[in-house]
This record gives C-alpha cells, sequence and structure tokens, in this order.
C-alpha cells in the first residue's frame, strides 16, 4: 500500500445511537424509521432480542429500518446478545421494568464481561435478578420497581443508560451521578422524544410521564470510532488529504480529535450540522508529525473505544504517550489493556501496561510482526492501520470482526489509501 490518502470517505452508523434507537422505537407507540443505521452484527443482535420481544423490525439495512413498537413482554426464553455489551447491559434495564422473564447469553468474549456494575443498581431499584457470577447468562424476572438516586463507580454509559431504560419501562424516576461524563446519547435521544429528563450539577435525573413515547423518524451520523480509523490512517499518510464525511461530533465522544490536536494533527470540522439532537460535521484530514502526549483519566469516557487507535498513532509519534487510568479496557470485547501493550511490542514497539497506565515510546522504525486481535475489531483495526505505514508487515490473526462494527473497513481502507 502506498501512503496517499485520497477521496471521500463515509464511516458506517453510529453504533451507541443505532442501539438506542432501535430499543427507543420498538418501546414506541406506532411505526418509526431511522436510516443510516449500523449494520454491524452488534446492531443486529439488538434487532434480534428486541424481535424476541415483541416489536416488529424489518431488515437492518443503512437506507432504511422500519420499527413498530409494541407492548413488550420478556418471552421466558434465552435472549443471545452475541457480541455486544451494549445489547446486553442496555436490555436488561429494559427488562428490569417490563413483564415476563428471560435468560440473557452472549458470546465468549460478552459471557467474561462483568454485569454486576448493572446488575447491582438495578437491584437496588427492586428488580429481581439471578446471577450465578459477575457475567452472563443470568436470568432476570420483571416486576415492579422503585425510584432510584444512585453514583456509578465507573463512568459508563452502558450503566447509565441501563438505569435510564429501567426507570422508563418500570415508570419510576432515577438520578445517577458518575466520575466522569460518559457518552450522552441515550439523555439527547430522551430529550428529542419529549421523555423528562434534565441535568442539574452533573447529575442526571428522568422524571417518569403519563406521556407515551412518540414513534420518530431519524438519521443515525456516522459512528466517530469507526471515522477514527480511517482520520488516523490519513494522518499516518504521506501526501494527500481525506475528507470523512458525516460524522457525530458529540463533544462526549470527540476526546480522540482533542488528544490528536495535542500530538500535532489538527482535524478540521467543516460543515456542521445538527441531526436527531446530535451534532454531525464532515473532517477534514491531513498527514502530520506527531508527538506523545499525556491522555488524562478526565479524558478516557471520551475516547475509550479510540485508546487502541490512538495508541497505534502514539507508536509513530516522537517522544512517549501515556494513557492515564484505562483499567477499563482489561474489560471491554477482550483484555484490551494487555493486548495493545503486547501487540506493538510484537511489531518492534516499546509499549508497557504500568498499574492501570498505558505507555507508549513512538518510533521511526516500520512495524513488522504478527498481531493478535483475539477477534476483538478495534484492535484489528487499529493494527490494520498500523499495517498502511511504509515498510509495514503487519499481520492480523484474523479480520473478519470488523463485521461487528464497521463491515466495510477494509474495503474503505484500500480504497482511500491505495
Ligand atoms: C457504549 C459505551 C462504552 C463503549 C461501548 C459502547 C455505549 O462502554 O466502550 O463501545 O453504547 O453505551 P462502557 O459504558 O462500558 O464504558
Amino acid at each position: 500500500m502506498r501512503s496517499v490518502a485520497r477521496g471521500v470517505v463515509r464511516p458506517p452508523g453510529d453504533k451507541s445511537i443505532s442501539h438506542r434507537v432501535l430499543m427507543l422505537a420498538s418501546l414506541a407507540r406506532g411505526k418509526s424509521e431511522m436510516s443510516g443505521l449500523l449494520t454491524g452484527d452488534d446492531v443486529k443482535s439488538t434487532a434480534r432480542v428486541l424481535r424476541q420481544l415483541g416489536a416488529d423490525i424489518s431488515r437492518i439495512r443503512d437506507s432504511g429500518v422500519r420499527i413498530s413498537g409494541s407492548r413488550l413482554l420478556a418471552p421466558g426464553s434465552r435472549l443471545n446478545c452475541g457480541n455486544s455489551g451494549t445489547t446486553a447491559r442496555l436490555i436488561l434495564g429494559m427488562l428490569a421494568g417490563l413483564s415476563g422473564s428471560a435468560t440473557l447469553t452472549g458470546d465468549a468474549s460478552l459471557r467474561r464481561r462483568p454485569m454486576r456494575r448493572v446488575t447491582e443498581p438495578l437491584k437496588q431499584m427492586g428488580a429481581d435478578i439471578e446471577e450465578k457470577g459477575d457475567g452472563l447468562p443470568l436470568t432476570i424476572h420483571g416486576g415492579t420497581l422503585r425510584s432510584l438516586s444512585y453514583t456509578s463507580p465507573v463512568a459508563s454509559a452502558q450503566v447509565k443508560s441501563a438505569l435510564l431504560l429501567a426507570a422508563l419501562t418500570g415508570k419510576v424516576p432515577v438520578t445517577i451521578r458518575e466520575p466522569y461524563r460518559s457518552r450522552d446519547h441515550t439523555e439527547r435521544l430522551f430529550a428529542h422524544l419529549g421523555l423528562g429528563i434534565h441535568e442539574r450539577d452533573g447529575a442526571i435525573s428522568y422524571q417518569p410521564s403519563a406521556v407515551s413515547i412518540p414513534a420518530f423518524q431519524l438519521a443515525v451520523p456516522g459512528d466517530p470510532s469507526s471515522a477514527a480509523f480511517l482520520v488516523a490512517a490519513a494522518v499516518l499518510a504521506e501526501q494527500g488529504e481525506l475528507t470523512v464525511e458525516n460524522v457525530g461530533v458529540n463533544p462526549t465522544r470527540t476526546g480522540f480529535l482533542v488528544a490528536l490536536g495535542r500530538m500535532g494533527a489538527h482535524v478540521e470540522r467543516v460543515n456542521l450540522r445538527d441531526e436527531g439532537g446530535e451534532p454531525v460535521a464532515d473532517l477534514l484530514v491531513r498527514p502530520a508529525a506527531l508527538t506523545g502526549t499525556e491522555v488524562a483519566a478526565a479524558e478516557i469516557p471520551t475516547l475509550v473505544d479510540e485508546v487502541p487507535v490512538l495508541a497505534v498513532l502514539a507508536s509513530r509519534a516522537r517522544g512517549t504517550t501515556v494513557f492515564r487510568e484505562v483499567g477499563e479496557l482489561r474489560v471491554k470485547e477482550s483484555n484490551r489493556l494487555e493486548l495493545i501493550a503486547a501487540n506493538l511490542r510484537a511489531v518492534g514497539v516499546k509499549a508497557e501496561v504500568q498499574g492501570n497506565d498505558l505507555h507508549v515510546e513512538g518510533t521511526e522504525r516500520a512495524p513488522r510482526g504478527k498481531v493478535e486481535t483475539a477477534k476483538d475489531h478495534r484492535l484489528a483495526m487499529a493494527f490494520a492501520v498500523l499495517g498502511t505505514v511504509p515498510g509495514a508487515g503487519v499481520k492480523l490473526s484474523e479480520r473478519k470482526s470488523v463485521a461487528i462494527s464497521y463491515p466495510n473497513f477494509f474495503r474503505d481502507l484500500k480504497r482511500c489509501f491505495a
């Protein structure tokens, strides 16, 4: 691959927003219609589970998806959430306030991921949950809930959203505080649909009302976390320019662009607009020489899914980059923290985990070696980007996992950097 960036590319629909609009439209009264939805496997998992609860959802296509909401009921059977933590945790919240029972499970990666961060506060709301350890499978019996004021020990949009959805289906008030502000798509959608949500002094409160959720139409913006891989490849190119169109630039998601700016790559945002309560822009990216930076703990929630690709960029920067307090990466689709460091070392980069911090030392040497993705989509894409560097010889253990969040990733990468 030559290192020239060129052309215009559109990343797939935002994964977080796609899950949420499917869930809210399934709870709404009437027919909703969405365009730009992510067609990746994780969103298909959410659609499959919602159909089992009684929602009528057409095939997941990015051109358009129709959803007929209805009175959802837990079917008394198994709900397979595949690889998707967002599906499992948010659906758990929804089920807490619905009638019926269900057993949630998922693939081997998802079954290893912690669920207590959601089941604990849900139990405090009165949810009846049978669990064996801190993970799936677990069984939830929906029922009457009570209000909750909760301070989450982790800055997690999945925890926050699960509690908001439980409050919505259980028709009880909830107030949530978190150590740092995590992505706020659920809050924005609630506000967009006229559901009683407000924020005061960093606390998010939902107050139920008698009004039912209206059916709605929405164009889902492109996913900034998927766009980040294309942006990174363009920054690492030797010449050219890339336009990444229709990218969500919600400030709770743009920490990657902020950190990149400090490292010396200024990504221009043009054509700024609003789509269903979310800010959207086109990004203009040019190659840049990078220097290392320190990414503070407070920034991590705004770039949590971008740490793998930012670490890859750090490996091409002058000096050292430190990511503070990234222990959460141990419980993503893989142990991302250890695997980022191990894979960087495998291709000749000095990288190590110290406590909960990740240190990456930049080098000018071409990366060469074998990368173990552990079927983690973001590791596969981050190291594929590293493989576009001149002289690189990066061999991925597999490429299929990109179907989780960016099915056309390799096609787009080839088209824009060939
Ligand atoms: C997500 C929240 C984040 C993120 C994940 C999607 C969401 O997880 O890593 O990819 O849609 O709410 P946490 O809530 O565990 O931080």
